[in-house]
């Protein structure tokens, strides 16, 4: 990927640049949490986006993307907003350093990646990271790493129209080699898990659907657990988050909220403690109940917070069939993945009775990736 990016570089910009790199992300358990306070327990993977960035003195970004075969230029300023999705991403990371203070200016850049779009893994925020890591090191800002990825969250909100919550962006900042971290999206602390689950593998099955209005929804979900939290915070002041709250303070205001916002929160706050109970589990190498957690949070993103799908349900049911440790659907839902913790035994017949089921079923195949856990924004 390095030498095709380079030698487009050159073609289009006659000189070399700086190259830099960042991930797209898997996460084992806790999902839709981030923006509840909750815990996430991600880790960045292998799959990532590279780019070669070179200052060009003036105020305009030239950028090109090798994999769409696209060529923007724009601005800096707000009015500048070029309407291209993914040059969206490398413009809001821009406005987002210069709303905090950081003096920048254009550059060059050619970028290529090799995340599936859409499965889930994230690949909207290894483009932020690694255009927010670059122009930090770049134009030397001495931005601290949580700004590097609230830079990227905030560029989700503002010129993507996605009320994400941090998980992905921390992800691939922090990311680490051989490492899952569990982040408390409350008080930012976070924690390094090294991840070598002896007699398992994590595998992915990409359903290859995108649902359309996958954000719109999502920033709905999102409502539904912003009110459940107000309607808990009349009687609880404590409560900022539905992290805070429990089921008992949920079944208070149970006949004050719609019934899809009590579902939602529902969800959340067992989501919540199951990531609690996968930590433990892990510290005691039971990757039985980590599987078993999993498969209630699938039980719980398809049933309450309804974020699945017939494609993820049908591979989450065979991976149940197979006798899989855990499976799940992961990300934001609405199509994309399903991770699965595998005994090493039952991966090879896992993965050739998904392939096939699924074919004949949906008539196509699911595309399968091995989770390899790696490093995060970088320098290359
Ligand atoms: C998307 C969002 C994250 C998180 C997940 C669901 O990936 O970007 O912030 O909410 O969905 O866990």
């Amino acid at each position: 990927m390095q030498t095709k990016i380079s030698e487009k570089f050159t073609t289009l910009f006659g000189c070399s640049g700086d190259f830099f790199a960042s991930a797209g992300r898997i996460n084992l358990i806790g999902e839709q949490t981030d923006y509840n306070g909750g815990f996430v327990f991600p880790g960045a993977i292998d799959k990532g986006i590279m780019a070669e960035i070179k200052l060009n003195g003036t105020n305009k970004v030239c950028a090109y993307s090798l994999d769409l075969d696209e060529y923007v230029e724009f601005g800096l300023a707000e009015e500048d907003a070029p309407s291209q999705s993914w040059s969206r991403y490398i413009f809001g990371v821009c406005r987002e350093i210069i709303k905090r203070g950081g003096e920048i200016s254009g550059f060059n850049t050619v970028f290529a990646g090799d995340v599936p779009l859409g499965a889930g893994m994230s690949s909207s925020a290894a483009l932020e990271s690694t255009f927010a890591f670059a122009l930090n090191h770049l134009f030397n800002l001495g931005i601290d790493k949580f700004e590097l990825a609230r830079i990227g969250q905030s560029t989700e909100h503002n010129y993507c129209g996605v009320k994400c919550g941090i998980m992905d962006q921390f992800a691939s900042v922090f990311g680490k080699k051989g490492q899952l971290m569990r982040l408390d999206c409350k008080t930012m602390e976070y924690k390094y898990y090294p991840f070598h689950p002896e007699g398992y593998r994590l595998v992915l099955l990409d359903s290859v659907v995108k649902h359309e209005l996958a954000s719109s929804a999502y920033n709905k979900r999102r409502e539904s657990c912003e009110r459940a939290a107000a309607a808990i915070r009349e009687r609880h002041p404590e409560v900022e988050f539905l992290r805070d709250a429990n089921r008992e303070w949920l079944d208070e205001v149970k006949d004050s909220i719609s019934e899809e916002d009590y579902m939602r929160a529902e969800y959340v706050i067992d989501e919540v403690a199951r990531v609690l109970d996968v930590c433990d589990a892990l510290e005691r190498d039971d990757y039985e109940t980590v599987g078993e957690k999993m498969y209630e949070t699938h039980y719980g993103m398809s049933r309450l917070y309804e974020v699945s799908c017939e494609e993820l349900d049908f591979l989450n049911n065979i991976a149940r069939e197979c006798g899989v440790t855990g499976s799940r659907v992961m990300g934001g839902g609405f199509g994309g993945c399903t991770i699965n913790l595998v005994k090493n035994e039952l991966y090879v017949p896992f993965i050739e009775k998904a392939k096939a089921a699924f074919t004949q079923r949906f008539g196509h195949e699911p595309k399968v990736y091995d989770v390899v856990i790696s490093d995060g924004a970088r320098k290359l």
